[in-house]
């Protein structure tokens, strides 16, 4: 006979949910607690600690995406804002969803990502010019935010000269997370709009005369006779503006601040760049951007002899999953020379939510990485980092103050 989850004798970490609680004390509570057990209580449900545990969920579908519920979980109840409330690949499941991956999915290839490498490597080398005389920098202001704007700019085939509507765009869409709903709902609705009608626009011009853009592979996209409606092309490009900024941004600053603590992980990184690729996957384990996803249940569910009411909400754990010493070998050591394994880190998730961007993700960050390593390779903090809320759905540094040798 299953215990209904709300009568098991588990961790309690409800208290997390205060942001004053800082990142390290937030970490370690919840790796306390994995030490206990596999799931523990937090403010809206259960959080699942444990690697096998994270996977099996996130690989069952019965458990259905929360990216949908962002809205009613924060208590908005307008029904003019929920009749907004758009389709996304993020919140579609079932049939719809195998279609949408079915048909965009080749669009997302490493061949895709690997052609717009140089456009990166022109990206970074730009970036890292006007402060690389300096011999000082906030790399989260001036490196990390401003990095993955002009590649999804160029991702879409948009010109240059509306790179800021861009940022502006991802910034207010972005407010979504910001806990602050009730007055921010009037910029993100304006920014949806203006971006919709843009991106509109750019389909428009691409179905006439293709381009070598994401949007021209996608309008070309087609898997036995299927193709995207304009609608779905689209949410396909609000979803990759909203998954693949502040994702990218901010699991670089978290990738860079480690290296700032690990100086002569870095200064391997620099002499060896064969390493990047490890690099990457070993930063996002130690230090991922996105600590935990949401699932709820669309139905019954009876896991591990724990029965899940309808609507129980979970939160696995993608960042403690990372810590898991069953899977990673003296897992609190950073070390880029780990080698690749068949149970990878879960940065990017798993399952069929899994990141449909991590190819460019990975290409991004290590032509990031490998360069700065090379053109600052004594960085060093020069400060205090200055932290996002450790309850924020992507967490990063909001400044990141470094010193190094100037060129
Ligand atoms: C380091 C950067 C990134 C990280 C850590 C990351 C992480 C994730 C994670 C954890 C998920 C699954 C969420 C869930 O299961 O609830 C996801 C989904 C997704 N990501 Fe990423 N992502 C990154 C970059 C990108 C980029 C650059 C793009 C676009 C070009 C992108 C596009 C997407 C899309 C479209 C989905 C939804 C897939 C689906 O629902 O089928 N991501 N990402």
């Amino acid at each position: 006979m299953a215990i209904p989850a709300t009568d098991l004798d588990i961790p309690n970490l409800t208290w997390l949910d205060d942001p004053s609680v800082g990142f390290e004390e937030r970490r370690d509570a919840t790796e306390a607690a994995a030490s206990e057990s596999w799931i523990a209580r937090n403010l809206f449900g259960f959080s699942i600690l444990h690697y096998d545990d994270v996977v099996a969920i996130l690989r069952d579908k019965r458990w259905h995406s929360a990216s949908g519920k962002i809205l009613e979980m924060s208590g908005i109840d307008d029904p003019e804002w929920l009749s907004r409330r758009r389709t996304s690949i993020l919140s579609t499941e079932g049939d719809e969803h195998t279609r949408l991956r079915r048909v965009a999915g080749p669009a997302f290839s490493p061949r895709h990502a690997d052609a717009l490498r140089p456009y990166m490597r022109d990206v970074v080398n730009d970036l890292i010019d006007p402060f690389a005389d300096r011999g000082t920098a906030d790399i989260a202001v001036e490196f990390c935010e401003p990095y993955p704007i002009p590649i999804i700019c160029e991702l879409f085939g948009a010109p240059k000269e509306d790179l800021q509507l861009f940022s502006d765009w991802a910034t207010d869409i972005f407010r979504i997370f910001n806990g602050n709903l009730h007055d921010d709902m009037p910029a993100i609705i304006a920014a949806q709009d203006e971006l919709d009608a843009y991106v509109g626009d750019l389909i428009e011009a691409r179905r006439s005369t293709p381009a070598d853009d994401l949007i021209s592979a996608m309008i070309a996209a087609e898997s036995d006779g299927d193709r995207l409606s304009h609608t779905e092309l689209v949410m396909m490009c609000e979803a990759v503006l909203m998954a693949g900024t502040d994702t990218t941004r901010n699991q670089l600053g978290c990738s860079i601040s480690l290296f700032a603590h690990h100086p002569e992980q870095w200064k391997l990184l620099a002499e060896r760049p064969e390493l990047a690729p490890r690099a990457v996957e070993e930063t996002m384990r130690f230090m991922g951007a996105v600590r935990g996803t949401g699932r709820f249940a669309s139905d019954d569910i009876e896991y591990r002899g724990v029965w899940f009411p309808k609507g129980t909400f979970i939160s696995p754990s993608l960042a403690q999953a990372n810590r898991d010493a069953s899977v990673f070998d003296d897992p609190g050591q950073f070390d880029i020379t780990r080698e690749p394994s068949n149970r990878p880190q879960l940065t990017f998730g798993s399952g069929i939510h899994y990141c449909l961007g991590a190819a460019l993700a990975r290409a991004e960050q290590q032509e990031a990485l490998t360069i700065m390593a090379q053109r600052l390779p004594d960085l060093a903090l020069a400060g205090d980092i200055v932290w996002k809320p450790a309850t924020v759905g992507i967490f990063g540094p909001e400044r990141l103050p470094v010193t190094f040798t100037a060129t």
